[in-house]
């Protein structure tokens, strides 16, 4: 199922990189090469990855796929992002900077890392509260014109600034938090975007590997908080992720009926929320491709579709999906 993406046609199903570099775990950059090249002979053909995952590790390691490719290059939708630099005494805060000179710096040094002259999307990754939206739109679409992007998204904006961003250039593509127990979008952003004719790439659609049905309380008991940021997040935590596993079951169950995974099945309902959304599931291993990039042509029917809704009503998830101090810079 092919949809359209910074003016490309591209499968729905696309790559997320960052957990190649870092929160999730143990890295292998052997490892992560060898899955972006299976992704790509597959049919995947949407990477995403940004200049702060692994501070600038994460676009390097596509950067060395880039130079594999060679005369390939052009047939991969090249998605990053700037705007965050981290604070090199605690690597969970978050610093931001949206103004014109960083967006020129950023992209110079994207460009460099991803051994490419041009970005397919290129994304504000957080928008920077202490300059205007205009601003940073207005330098996104000066490098749009120098020939050094090919199209403007934004993440984890509110629709105000989605107006505003649109209104100085047009903007292909709003990157958010979207899965099965992250459902905040549905009720202001879904109709905006359609009405704008915005993509909406839905990032973190296995709610970071929970809607697998592989995260155990074991697994996250054994996490460090500073190799696998999943247990620093209150989702994952105590009471919260006991209550949460009693979902997953259901989510289990039915896809046992439905003779697919639950990945799958969490995959295959989010891309039916949207006609032009794409969903960017994260994985360093070889091993889940395939079965994720499947779930594009499962078709759920109504039922089914229902049925999972209200499994996974807001009500009903167990804890924030961000700690406030993260949470207090999105929808912004
Ligand atoms: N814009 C933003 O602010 C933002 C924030 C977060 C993420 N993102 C983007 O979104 C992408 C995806 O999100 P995400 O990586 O956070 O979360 P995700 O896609 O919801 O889940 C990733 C986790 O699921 C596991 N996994 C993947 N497929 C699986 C399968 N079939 N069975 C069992 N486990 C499976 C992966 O395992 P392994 O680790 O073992 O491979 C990984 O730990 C990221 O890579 C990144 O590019 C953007």
């Amino acid at each position: 199922m092919n949809r359209t993406l910074a003016n490309q046609n591209v499968p729905a199903v696309g790559l997320g990189c960052m957990g190649m570099s870092e929160f999730y775990g143990e890295t292998d950059d052997t490892q992560s090469l060898a899955t972006l090249h299976a992704a790509l002979e597959l049919g995947y053909r949407h990477f995403d990855t940004s200049d702060m995952y692994g501070r600038g590790h994460n676009e390097e390691l596509l950067g060395k796929f880039v130079k594999q490719l060679g005369s390939r290059r052009d047939e991969i939708l090249l998605a990053t992002k700037f705007g965050i630099y981290r604070d090199p005494s605690d690597k969970y805060n978050l610093l931001i900077d949206g103004s014109r000179a960083y967006v020129k710096k950023a992209c110079e040094a994207s460009l460099k890392r991803l051994n490419t002259d041009c970005i397919d999307l290129y994304y504000v990754h957080r928008r920077d509260p202490n300059t205007p939206i205009e601003e940073t739109v207005g330098a996104l679409a000066e490098l749009v014109q120098e020939g050094k992007i090919k199209a403007i998204g934004l993440s984890e904006v509110s629709v105000e600034t989605l107006r505003k961003a649109h209104a100085v250039h047009p903007i292909a593509a709003l990157q958010s938090e979207y899965s099965l127990w992250s459902r905040d979008l549905e009720a202001h952003c879904l109709p905006a975007l359609e009405e704008l004719n915005i993509a909406l790439v839905a990032y973190s659609p296995l709610g970071r590997g929970f809607l697998t049905g592989a995260i155990t309380k074991e697994h996250i008991e054994q996490a460090s908080a500073e190799s696998d940021f999943r247990a620093k997040l209150p989702r994952f935590q105590g009471d919260n992720l006991d209550a949460n596993l009693q979902l997953v079951k259901a989510l289990e169950q039915l896809s046992a009926e439905l003779n697919c995974t639950p990945a799958q099945l969490a995959l295959s309902w989010l891309l039916d929320q949207y006609e032009n959304l794409h969903v960017i599931p994260g994985t360093k291993r070889v091993k889940y491709l395939a079965g994720n990039f499947e779930a594009q042509h499962i078709q759920l029917d109504a039922a089914a579709s229902a049925m999972l809704g209200k499994i996974f009503d807001p009500q009903a998830i167990a804890g924030k999906r961000y700690p406030d101090a993260i949470l207090k810079g999105t929808n912004i």
